[in-house]
């Protein structure tokens, strides 16, 4: 009996502590700093910077003086190790390689995401078409000549529980891009920005094992897909460092049929929980104008998103029927998170998504893609073209 209670304690505990190390662990001194004024500086993580230079909430790290300062400091590390360890053994998910810029992407080079030292001014030569040119890591992006983003619609995010982008009513963008807060991607679309989400992250154990976010909250965000206000998904504990066909994040993909035949669009569209719309809370008009039909149909007008991969009993459905087993480089969305990540794909119920095609922080290829599109060419084969992954037919077959 003894033994029993001792299996039965054994795996309370271990229960106890998945729970509790949801979140950022460790001594608070590992990230933050009482009066921005610490001495003798810990060379190993703390950054200098902060003397002088003080950084919201407290925290013990900068890279430069941007609104996004401790974020990129914090999330910043060696391009050999995509996940950094704190003393205190919190892993902290590198989004921006300081040394240099690998000449691939995906699983063992970058995680999920990307990696933002592609676009930015101090590592490489700020090639701006390769990623999100957030204040601090990059200037404004020459190429586009303008803050807005392309496709730019307000009323995406009009009447948003978590805040509009730019707060509303602008017509033209004023300022960069930032992590998070009102011009940012991540937390509310406010001032408060991801405030409290680190010590509320909800899903994934860090580092260690795959789970999906419980999608709810509005004090803050730890309760949603990597920090993003409303998003739900499934979160792989690495961050995808080393995925595979059955071994990633699961992203939240929705066949929305309504309000995707205006050019501009008036209201969001029927569902704000998807990856898509996160993307389209920038990019409204990229998401909503994809075809003249109510229910979208070919002909498209452009690439759809948020929309169903066609069955058989559909035209052009040979086309999609052979895309049945997970893509990392070509990845579909799912209407419902699997609480495990699936290594299936189904056409008639899986969704094209916007990262379906592209990196949500940069890539070594134009257009944050995930792969070379130079490289993709109709009726040659080629296994790293991610359009033939969908498009099975396209290819010398
Ligand atoms: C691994 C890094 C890390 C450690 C360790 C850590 N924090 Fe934080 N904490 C953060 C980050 C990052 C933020 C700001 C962003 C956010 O709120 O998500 C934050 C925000 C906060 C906030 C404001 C938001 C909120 O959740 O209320 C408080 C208060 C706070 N921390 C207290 C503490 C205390 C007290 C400790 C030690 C017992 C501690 N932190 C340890 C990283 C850490
Ligand atoms: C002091 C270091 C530190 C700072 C500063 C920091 N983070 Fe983090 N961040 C972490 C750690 C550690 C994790 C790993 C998640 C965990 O342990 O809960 C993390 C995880 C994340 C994640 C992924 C959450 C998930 O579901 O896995 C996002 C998104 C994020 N941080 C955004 C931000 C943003 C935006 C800022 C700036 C406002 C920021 N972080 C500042 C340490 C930091
Ligand atoms: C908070 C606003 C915001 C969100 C959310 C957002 N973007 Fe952007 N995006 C921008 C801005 C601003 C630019 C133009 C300047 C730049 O490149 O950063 C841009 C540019 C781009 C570009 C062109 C890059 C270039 O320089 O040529 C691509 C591709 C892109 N975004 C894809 C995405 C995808 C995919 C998502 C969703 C994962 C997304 N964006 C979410 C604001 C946003
Ligand atoms: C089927 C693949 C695919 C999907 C899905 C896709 N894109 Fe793209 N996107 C591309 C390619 C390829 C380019 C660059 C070349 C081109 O425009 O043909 C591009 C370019 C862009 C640009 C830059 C436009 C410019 O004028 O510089 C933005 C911004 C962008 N995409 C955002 C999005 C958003 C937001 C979504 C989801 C709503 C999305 N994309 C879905 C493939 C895709
Ligand atoms: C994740 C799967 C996926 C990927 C990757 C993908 N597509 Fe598509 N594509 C689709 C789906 C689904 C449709 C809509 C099919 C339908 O409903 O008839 C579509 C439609 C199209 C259409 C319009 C067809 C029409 O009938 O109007 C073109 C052109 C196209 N894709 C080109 C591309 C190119 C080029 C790439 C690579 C940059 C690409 N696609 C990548 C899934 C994908």
């Amino acid at each position: 009996m003894k033994k029993w209670y001792l299996v039965i304690l054994l795996v309370l505990g271990l229960v106890g502590y998945y729970g509790l190390a949801q979140a950022v662990i460790g001594p608070c001194a590992d990230c933050h700093t009482m009066h921005a004024s610490q001495s003798p500086w810990d060379t190993t993580g703390w950054s200098s910077g902060v003397e002088g230079n003080p950084q919201s909430f407290l925290l013990g790290f900068a890279y430069g003086t941007s609104t996004s300062s401790a974020c990129i400091a914090c999330h910043s590390g060696s391009s050999s190790n995509p996940i950094k360890t704190l003393p205190g053994g919190s892993k902290v998910p590198v989004v921006f390689f300081t040394d240099s810029s690998p000449s691939g992407q995906g699983p063992g080079v970058t995680l999920a995401g990307g990696n933002f030292c592609w676009v930015s001014k101090d590592v490489g030569s700020q090639e701006d078409t390769k990623g999100h040119n957030v204040e601090g890591l990059a200037d404004q992006d020459s190429v586009l000549g303008t803050y807005d983003p392309p496709g730019w619609d307000p009323d995406y995010t009009s009447g948003f529980t978590f805040g509009q982008v730019t707060g509303g009513n602008n017509s033209t963008w004023s300022q960069q891009l930032t992590c998070a807060g009102t011009y940012g991607c991540h937390g509310f679309h406010t001032d408060k920005g991801i405030g409290g989400s680190h010590h509320n992250n909800k899903g994934s154990v860090p580092a260690t094992s795959y789970g999906v976010v419980p999608a709810t909250g509005t004090d803050n965000c730890g309760g949603y897909y990597r920090f993003l206000a409303n998003i739900e998904g499934g979160e792989a504990g690495d961050w995808e460092n080393a995925a595979s066909s059955g071994s990633h994040n699961e992203y939240k993909g929705a066949n929305v049929t309504s309000n995707r035949n205006v050019e501009d669009p008036s209201a969001p569209p029927s569902d704000q929980t998807t990856i898509s719309y996160l993307c389209a809370e920038c990019h409204g008009v990229f998401h909503s104008r994809i075809s003249d039909q109510t229910t979208p149909a070919t002909p498209f007008l452009r690439h759809p998103t948020d929309t169903l991969l066609p069955t058989s009993s559909e035209p052009a459905s040979d086309e999609y029927n052979s895309y049945t087993s997970y893509s990392i480089l070509a990845p579909v969305a799912r209407t419902t998170i699997p609480d495990s990540p699936s290594s299936d794909v189904t056409p008639g119920t899986d969704i094209v998504m916007c990262l379906s095609c592209h990196r949500a922080h940069g890539s070594p290829e134009p257009d944050l893609l995930r792969w070379d599109y130079d490289g993709c060419v109709a009726g040659t084969n080629n296994a790293n073209c991610g359009c033939f992954v969908c498009h099975t037919k396209k290819d010398a077959d």
